[in-house]
């Protein structure tokens, strides 16, 4: 069960709300280049609206330095939203300050104010307790749908809720909900897929998922630090020497539940063009790099997703985005897809392989955080859920 308080467990009619969403999208030339986020947030919105409540939306946008630069600006995304919902979507050039404070002041109940990107501030990343203080000035309620960011402890996403009652959004509670049961409560026999390149990004996340998991398939460029820990020359593939000792000992700890690929395949070039071939685990030959898993170990995942009864995935299994090497990643897609497990997929990477086999309707859910997500993995706190009110 959720643990945190959301808009239904509180009164929202005609109150003034801010919502933290995540509308840290793909921009391409001031166009926005993946939804995904910005229609996730709808059901939060929309429920708001009903309500008559005045919806005031603030999110970041990329990674500003502390201050303002246009090619951030959420102006774009205020105007795709109004696409997507009959209400007027009002814009504010500013997230706190006069010209923030004047357009909530002004906004009625049933309507939209999009504030311009919180990062343009300093006091966002610092979680400045005087910007959290004006950003709670604009409302009455303070709702976290941000579960992308819900691991930053900033102003607008943790700071805010010490000067309003804070509670969760839906996209909030659902991602916490089917992260947290397949983490915590898993229906087993419980694997989890881990690749993209590096292990020391993932490090704690494969040490908390050894403990919960019946099963931890690895794959992607992480495996070839697993690789070379056992004593295999990678030769030119991407390796973390830095990090050998920890894999050597994730080997040892995970025993039976670690499986690492049986057999790879290897360019000789990083180039989609590159001649290729597979071969079983083992020394990598001079000049070559390892760019995908090879059939054996796709047949052998598959084998273990299709007995599973939760799946997480996170990072893909090879370099996808060169079609030649994206067999692995497309095919463990596909295992997941058919089998009856209850399937969590996070992390932009391996969500865009999903979305790109066309297979991403057979997946339960499909997590809208990365880095948020992979906090989840590891088993640690998340600050912009923590500051939520308990039930
Ligand atoms: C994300 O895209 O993972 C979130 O929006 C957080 O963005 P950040 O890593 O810039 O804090």
């Amino acid at each position: 069960m959720f643990a945190k308080k959301t808009i239904k467990d509180i009164d929202v009619q005609n109150k003034k709300v801010l919502v933290r969403v995540d509308f840290n999208v793909p921009l391409k030339d001031g166009v926005v280049g993946d939804d995904t986020r910005i229609r996730a947030a709808l059901p939060t919105i929309q429920y708001l609206l009903e309500k008559n409540a005045a919806v005031i939306l603030c999110s970041h946008l990329g990674r500003p330095k502390d201050c303002v630069d246009p090619q951030y600006s959420m102006k774009p995304v205020a105007a795709y939203l109004a696409k997507l919902i009959p209400q007027k979507v009002n814009f504010a050039e500013d997230c706190v300050g006069p010209v923030a404070k004047a357009a909530a002041d002004a906004l009625k109940g049933g309507e939209v104010l999009v504030l311009e990107n919180t990062r343009f501030h300093a006091g966002e990343t610092k979680n400045d307790p005087e910007m959290a203080k004006q950003l709670a000035s604009l409302a009455d309620i303070f709702v976290n749908d941000a579960f992308g960011s819900a691991h930053r402890a900033h102003a607008s996403t943790a700071g805010v809720a010490d000067y309003l009652p804070a509670v969760a959004g839906f996209l909030m509670e659902k991602e916490i909900q089917y992260l947290g049961q397949a983490i915590d409560d898993p229906k087993r026999p419980f694997v989890a897929i881990l690749g993209g390149a590096k292990v020391s990004d993932k490090i704690g996340v494969i040490r908390n998922l050894l403990k919960k998991a019946d099963d931890v398939l690895i794959g992607g460029g992480m495996a070839n630090t697993f690789f070379k820990a056992q004593g295999y020359p990678v030769a030119d593939s991407l390796v973390e020497d830095e990090v050998l000792d920890v894999a050597h000992e994730l080997v040892k700890e995970g025993g039976q539940k670690l499986h690492l690929p049986v057999d790879v395949v290897i360019a000789d070039k990083f180039e989609d063009g590159a001649a290729k071939k597979v071969v079983p685990t083992g020394p990598v030959p001079d000049g070559w790099r390892i760019l995908d898993i090879g059939p054996d170990t796709v047949a052998q995942y598959a084998k273990v997703i299709a007995n599973a009864k939760t799946v997480v995935w996170n990072g893909p299994m090879g370099v996808f985005e060169f079609p030649n090497f994206a067999k692995g990643t497309f095919e463990i897609a596909r295992a997941v897809a058919d089998s009856s497990a209850i399937s969590v997929i996070g992390g932009g990477d391996s969500v865009a392989a999903v979305n790109q086999t066309g297979l991403e309707g057979k997946i339960t859910h499909i997590s809208t955080g990365g880095g948020a997500s992979l906090e989840m993995l590891e088993g640690l706190e998340l600050p912009g859920l923590a500051v939520l009110q308990d039930k």
